[in-house]
């Protein structure tokens, strides 16, 4: 499968570095808004195509999957010209400004039967089915309190402060939190927009506070949800502080601390009274984001429009969720 990825930043150096070390997956073009920049990422990461605009690598025939890493404010754009070329797309996380933008993205792969997924790199990523597993055995009983923070001190950066590239802490961190409770507590099901399908516990209550920058973006962010199952879950992420990144699944007879949420790399499992029973080290991995493109290679060869790890109507729903906390915090964007 050869990449085409758009946006010469930095998440787009980590994956054509991860893509370099797979055999069966190529770091085969890059688009960037200057042929310079192209050519320098391309001779960098041993990419054979660079292009000075994203239209001419969404042209090229060769390219099997686009890889959108532009800020979230300019994948829409982007993601509907690939999907409009006929292109299947890996759009970098948060999907999309907002739900709105997100439905008619999805919408349109649908009714141009091209595949689309969300590169939510946690949900690809070994530690679920190990968490899933653990739980769905009643190893730590019923679980009735899931926390979680994710905080990284980000500085000043446009991408964070700005609201035309969509700023904040939540779509930037706080979608990984949000990720971290639904992937243990819904049962992801495919099937385009419908979320009828969905199983697991559903979302009864959401609020939350922030802390916002002068520019009127969430900085800092509590989350507090009620299940429909008796879960309460209590998430943070932070774009202005070194987080601890921990969570923690307690349920009744035992808990789960992952570590960390956004890469887990250790689970711990506690049994009664807090009584330590086992650490499980993930399996020996690249960077962690090989998984989302092995997924989607997996996705295409089966014929699929979305891949099972992270369906359209779970993305929609997590942009719903953001779009209302956003919304109760004043959290404002143009695209909006
Ligand atoms: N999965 C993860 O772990 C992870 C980690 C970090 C970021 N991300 C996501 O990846 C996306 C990109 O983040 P990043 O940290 O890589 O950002 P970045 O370093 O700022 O790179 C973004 C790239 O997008 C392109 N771009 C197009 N329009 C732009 C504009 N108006 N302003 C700035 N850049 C623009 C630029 O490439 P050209 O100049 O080459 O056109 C730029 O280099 C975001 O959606 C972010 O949430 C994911």
């Amino acid at each position: 499968m050869k990449v085409g990825i758009i946006g010469a930043g930095r998440i787009a150096g980590i994956a054509a570095e991860t893509l370099n070390r797979l055999s069966d997956i190529e770091a085969y073009a890059i688009g960037s808004r200057s042929i310079e920049k192209a050519e320098e990422f391309a001779a960098r990461w041993n990419m054979p195509k660079a292009y000075g605009s994203y239209d001419e690598l969404i042209a090229d025939p060769d390219v099997d999957l686009v890889y959108v890493a532009t800020p979230h404010s300019h994948h829409f754009e982007v993601t509907c010209k690939a999907i409009m070329a006929g292109k299947p797309c890996l759009v970098e996380k948060a999907f999309m400004a907002n739900a709105d933008q997100a439905r008619k993205v999805i919408e349109l792969a649908h009714e141009r039967g091209v595949f689309l997924a969300e590169a939510i790199w946690t949900r690809y990523q070994p530690a679920v089915s190990i968490v899933r597993k653990i739980i769905a055995e009643g190893r730590i009983g019923q679980v009735r309190l899931i926390t979680a923070t994710l905080g990284y001190s980000m500085g000043n950066k446009p991408r964070i402060m700005l609201p035309e590239l969509c700023g904040g802490a939540l779509l930037d961190l706080g979608v990984y939190a949000l990720n971290f409770v639904r992937m243990f507590t819904s049962l992801p099901a495919r099937g385009g927009l419908s979320e009828g399908q969905r199983g697991g516990s559903d979302i009864v209550s959401i609020n939350g506070q922030c802390v916002k920058s002068a520019t009127g973006m969430d900085l800092t962010n509590a989350i507090t949800m009620t299940l429909s199952n008796g879960i309460l879950a209590n998430v943070q992420s932070s774009a202005q502080c070194v987080g601890d990144n921990i969570g923690v699944i307690a349920g009744s007879d035992g808990n789960l601390i992952i570590d960390n949420i956004n890469n887990p790399q250790t689970i711990t499992v506690n049994g009664p009274h807090r009584s330590f029973v086992e650490t499980i080290r993930v399996p020996q991995q690249i960077t962690g984001y090989e998984y989302e493109f092995q997924a989607c290679r997996d996705a295409l060869a089966a014929g699929l429009l979305e891949p099972d790890e992270m369906p359209h109507a779970e993305t929609l729903f997590i942009m719903r969720l953001m779009d209302d906390l956003r919304r109760k915090w004043g959290v404002r964007y143009p695209m909006d």
